[in-house]
């Protein structure tokens, strides 16, 4: 009996995503650096430190990736390094990208570049980040900097990362810098941020015609706690409003949506060339009239989920193949899926997580859903934000104070998966037999 192969398109895009202030080591110069050196902020009071030492090493990991059979990586440049002054441009620091994106090319390696992701410059933060409308024309600035000296090498161009984690974590839950509790502030953060993505969408293209934009956008299911019950159905679909669609909407009809704003957006419509979709995890959503403060939401987890290492939620894999079929096929827009992955440190979940997630973007591509690649969230072990070395999203592990590296099973597996462009039974019995039933029945 032939067994099912799943095959993905022949120019399929596979890579891996980093950011700049989690792998480059020494970002002295922004804002989360100053944030970690207090007390308490960081778990177990870890620093970025010297990270993976990107900033002198990172095409020893781009040798990696390019054994590991990727044909894609997307990272982020460092806006406090090209520009540590404000209106001063460190010409040295380009050189530097520069010469991470040649080397990325001379690997075969297609890179995808990140302009904001989570940092700020120190001075920017110093005239109140992004609550200042200034953020927007100087990030214009900087976006139009950095491309005239980086599209030589690039011209697929992610402007922010996840505006609603910044505006949330930074300005309401207050575990990110500036550890604020403010929805009003939140929520003009994020106006500015979707503002600072539609300016430099079209300074990017008057300077490179040919360049794709997007952004990358976290997307989190929210599923009612008890499906037929009108109060958690509420429940839920405030919490996915004000999460996935608040930040989504405005840039398909041109108007802000509540809470995150109301009236006309005129200048957010057209700025997408493709959307990019961070995707990790679903919550289960109760109503309850005490959780005034959460509109009304108790988030937690069935008694037969799945649970992630450190807290971080269920694996939920259909989730993924849910937003791309579901949500963001109507966009009628080219996909990334620009982030996905789980903290695993033993490895012990991550393979079968990887063949269970990536089987779903196989299902969402029969539906002709147009993903065009899919970066796993991470190459290497990474300074985790808040949540520091504790959790451990790498393909490969890292030491952070000898930066020796140590392959897991799911770098070869995704080796395999890469270099067949395809999931085959054997990739499937070598790494997660215990799938065979669920995939290859029938
Ligand atoms: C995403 C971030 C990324 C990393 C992963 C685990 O929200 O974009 O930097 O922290 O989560």
């Amino acid at each position: 009996m032939p067994e099912a192969t799943f095959h993905f398109p022949p120019d399929f895009k596979w890579g891996c995503a980093t950011a700049a202030h989690q792998v480059e080591g020494n970002n002295t110069n922004n804002d989360w650096w100053a944030w970690e050196q207090t007390e308490g902020h960081i778990k177990q009071e870890h620093r970025s430190a010297l990270a993976c030492d990107w900033w002198e090493r990172a095409e020893e990991d781009f040798d990696r990736a390019a054994a590991l059979g990727q044909n894609a990586h997307r990272l982020s440049v460092e806006w406090s390094r090209i520009e540590p002054r404000e209106g001063v441009f460190d010409d040295a620091a380009l050189d530097r990208y520069r010469a991470m994106l040649r080397a990325l090319r001379e690997r075969a390696i297609e890179p995808m570049v990140t302009l904001h992701h989570f940092t700020n410059p120190l001075w920017l933060a110093e005239m109140g980040g992004w609550a200042n409308p200034r953020a927007v024309p100087l990030f214009e600035r900087y976006v139009a900097r950095t491309v005239e000296a980086l599209g030589e090498f690039c011209d697929l161009w992610c402007t922010v990362n996840e505006p609603n984690v910044v505006a949330f974590l930074g300005y309401v839950d207050g575990i990110f810098p500036p550890g604020q509790h403010d929805l009003g502030t939140a929520m003009a953060v994020g106006r500015n941020l979707m503002r600072g993505h539609a300016a430099a969408y079209r300074r990017i293209h008057a300077l490179q015609p040919q360049a794709r934009v997007g952004f990358a956008h976290n997307m989190r299911i929210f599923d009612p706690a008890r499906p037929p019950n009108p109060l958690d159905r509420l429940a839920a679909s405030l919490q996915s409003r004000s999460w996935n669609e608040v930040f989504l909407t405005p840039l398909e009809r041109g108007r802000w949506m509540l809470p995150l704003g109301f009236g006309l957006a005129w200048r957010l419509r057209k700025t997408l060339d493709w959307v990019g979709l961070n995707y990790y995890t679903r919550d289960v959503v109760a109503f309850d009239r005490r959780a005034s403060q959460a509109m009304f939401g108790r988030r937690f987890h069935l008694p037969d989920a799945e649970l992630l290492d450190g807290g971080y939620g269920e694996l939920y894999p259909q989730g993924l193949s849910r937003f791309l079929l579901r949500r963001l096929a109507r966009l009628k827009l080219p996909i990334y899926v620009t982030e996905n992955g789980i903290p695993d440190s033993d490895d012990d979940q991550r393979p079968r997580a990887l063949l269970a997630h990536l089987h779903q973007l196989w299902w969402a591509l029969q539906g002709c859903v147009p993903v065009l690649g899919y970066y796993h969230w991470t190459l290497v072990d990474n300074f985790e934000w808040a949540e520091g070395w504790t959790m451990r999203f790498g393909l490969i592990e890292v030491n952070p104070d000898t930066q020796a590296r140590t392959f897991r099973r799911s770098a070869y597996l995704y080796r395999d998966i890469c270099r067949a462009n395809a999931i085959t039974p054997e990739i499937i019995d070598q790494y997660a037999p215990e799938l065979r039933a669920v995939l290859l029945s029938g």
